[in-house]
C-alpha cells in the first residue's frame, strides 16, 4: 500500500470508531472536517519513513496506528489553536476552521475527542505487544501534554516573557520528535538515536512556517497569513530577517540528514528528508532572497 493510502486508511479506522452511533451527528461531522482533506500529513509520513528504515516491510498494524495517532494529535492541536481564545483563525487547510464551521463548543469537543481518539487508536492495537504499545503511549503523552508537549508550548503564549526555544520545542518540535522516536519504537528499536532527527526536522519546520507566514499570502497558505506579526509572536523572521532564516533552515536540515543513525534504510531516509526539505522552503522565498 502506498504511504499516503496507508495513513488515510488508518485515520479512517480511528474516525469510524469515534463517529459511529450514538455520537451526536454534528460532532461527528466536526471530527471528519478536522481530520480529512487538506493536511500535508508530514508527521505520519516521517513516522512511517523511520519505521521503514527500521525494517517495517509488512506494514505492521502497530506502525500504522502509531502514524495515525500522531496525526490525530496534530489535527486536534490545529482545531484548538484556531479557536478565538488562541489565534482566532477562520481558515485552515484552505477551508473553514472547525469553530467557524460548527461553532466553538463543538470545536472544543472535537479537539478533545481527537486527543482521546489518538490514545485509543494506540491502545486498541496493544494486544500483540503490550509492552511496546505502553511505551508508545508514554511517548505520545510526552509530546501532547505538559511540561514538554503541545499544551506546554501553547501555554508559553500566556507568559509575559517567552523562552523562544522552549516554546518552539514544545509547540512544534515535540510531535516531530514523537514521530521519529515512535516510528523506531513501534518496530521494537531503541528510540534514542532517532531523537535528534525529529528535533532537527521540527526546528526546521518551525522556521519554514515562520517564513511562509511572513512571505506568502492567505490563499497560498490556506490559513491566515501574517499571524506572527498580528499576534506579536516571537518568530525566526523577526529574529534573523528573511535571509538569516533561510540560512538557518539550510543549516538545520543538513544537521538533520547527518543525524540519521546507521540503519538498513539510511539512504532512502536521507533522500526523503532532502525531498521534504525542498517542499518546506516557501515557494515565495526566491522572490525575496534573490
Ligand atoms: C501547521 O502544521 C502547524 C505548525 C506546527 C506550524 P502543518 O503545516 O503540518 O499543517 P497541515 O497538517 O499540513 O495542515
Ligand atoms: C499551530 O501553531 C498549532 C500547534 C503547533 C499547536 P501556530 O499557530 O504557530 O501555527 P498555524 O500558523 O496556526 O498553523
Ligand atoms: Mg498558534
Ligand atoms: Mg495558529
Amino acid at each position: 500500500m502506498a504511504t499516503h493510502e496507508r495513513i488515510e486508511t488508518a485515520l479512517a479506522v480511528a474516525l469510524k470508531r469515534a463517529t459511529k452511533k450514538p455520537s451526536p451527528p454534528k460532532l461527528s461531522q466536526a471530527l471528519r472536517h478536522a481530520v480529512l482533506d487538506g493536511g500535508a500529513r508530514v508527521r505520519p509520513q516521517l513516522c512511517l519513513a523511520v519505521a521503514h528504515a527500521c525494517g517495517d516491510r509488512d506494514e505492521s498494524e502497530l506502525v500504522s496506528a502509531t502514524a495515525a495517532a500522531i496525526e490525530l494529535i496534530h489535527c486536534a492541536s490545529l482545531v484548538h489553536d484556531d479557536l478565538p481564545c488562541f489565534d482566532n483563525a477562520d481558515l485552515r487547510r484552505g477551508k473553514s476552521s472547525v469553530h467557524a464551521a460548527y461553532g466553538e463548543p463543538l470545536a472544543v469537543l472535537a479537539g478533545d475527542a481527537l486527543i482521546v481518539a489518538a490514545f485509543e487508536t494506540l491502545a486498541m492495537c496493544s494486544a500483540g505487544n503490550p509492552i511496546r504499545a505502553n511505551s508508545l503511549l508514554v511517548d505520545l503523552a510526552f509530546a501532547t501534554g505538559a511540561p514538554n508537549g503541545i499544551c506546554a508550548g501553547q501555554g508559553w503564549e500566556s507568559e509575559s516573557e517567552i523562552d523562544l526555544s522552549a516554546y518552539h520545542r514544545a509547540k512544534t518540535g515535540a510531535l516531530f520528535v514523537a514521530a521519529t522516536r515512535m516510528g523506531a519504537r513501534a518496530m521494537g528499536e531503541n528510540p534514542e538515536p532517532w531523537e535528534t532527527l525529529g528535533a532537527k526536522i521540527g526546528e526546521a519546520f518551525q522556521v519554514a512556517d515562520d517564513l511562509r507566514d511572513a512571505l506568502l499570502d492567505t490563499e497560498e497558505l490556506g490559513k491566515p497569513a501574517g499571524q506572527d506579526a498580528v499576534h506579536d509572536r516571537p518568530n525566526a523572521v523577526a529574529h534573523l530577517g528573511v535571509q538569516g532564516a533561510v540560512k538557518k533552515l539550510d543549516t538545520i536540515l543538513e544537521g538533520a540528514v547527518e543525524s540519521i543513525p546507521p540503519c538498513e534504510g539510511e539512504a532512502t531516509l536521507q533522500a526523503i528528508v532532502r525531498h521534504q526539505a525542498e517542499r518546506l522552503v516557501p515557494v515565495g522565498v526566491a522572490r525575496y532572497v534573490a
